[in-house]
């Protein structure tokens, strides 16, 4: 049984994270996409609302697991039994901070490697800091983010933005 771990803050899922998500289930027995605390981030969705929107967008998938953890991501990995984290890369720009975390995220644990999927090209400028700049302001996020969450993300970004 090959466990991997897709950690993020996931504020919200995008269709750029159902992207990753959906190839890295196919490439794993079992894929725990976990949201996690990013301590550089303030969070516009609870955690308990993100696991909400990820869990009603990956119904389909029988090998994902939606979770959450506030804590070194090398020790959850360690007690999930896993033997990768999954990341996306979109840009060289994220490649800097992902390196230094995948090679630090190793130090602590060695049996802990970094599988990172390269986004699929339509969504290379997609983040979820973006779709929540284009509603806050009045775009349009379809095709940004699943349409069963599309309505609620728009509510909720306007009511708080
Ligand atoms: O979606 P994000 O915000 O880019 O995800 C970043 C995240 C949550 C994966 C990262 O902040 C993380 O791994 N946090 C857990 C704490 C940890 O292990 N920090 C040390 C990493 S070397």
């Amino acid at each position: 049984m090959r466990t991997a771990i897709y950690p993020g803050s996931f504020d919200p899922v995008t269709l750029g994270h159902l992207d990753i998500i959906r190839r890295a289930s196919v490439m794993f027995d079992r894929l725990v996409v976990s949201v996690m605390h990013n301590q550089n981030k303030k969070p516009l969705f609870t955690v308990e609302e993100r696991m909400a929107f990820l869990r009603r967008t990956t119904e389909s998938l029988p090998n994902v697991e939606i979770a959450s953890f506030d804590g070194l991501l090398a020790d959850y990995a360690r007690r999930e039994g896993a033997c990768a984290v999954v990341k996306g890369l979109r840009a060289v720009s994220d490649f800097e901070y992902e390196f230094q975390m995948a090679l630090a995220n190793r130090k602590l644990n060695p049996e802990l490697d970094t599988v990172f999927l390269m986004t699929s090209a339509e969504y290379m400028y997609l983040s979820s800091s973006v779709v929540k700049d284009i509603a806050v302001h009045g775009g349009s996020i379809a095709g940004f983010v699943p349409d069963a969450l599309e309505a609620e993300i728009v509510c909720r970004t306007r009511k708080e933005g």
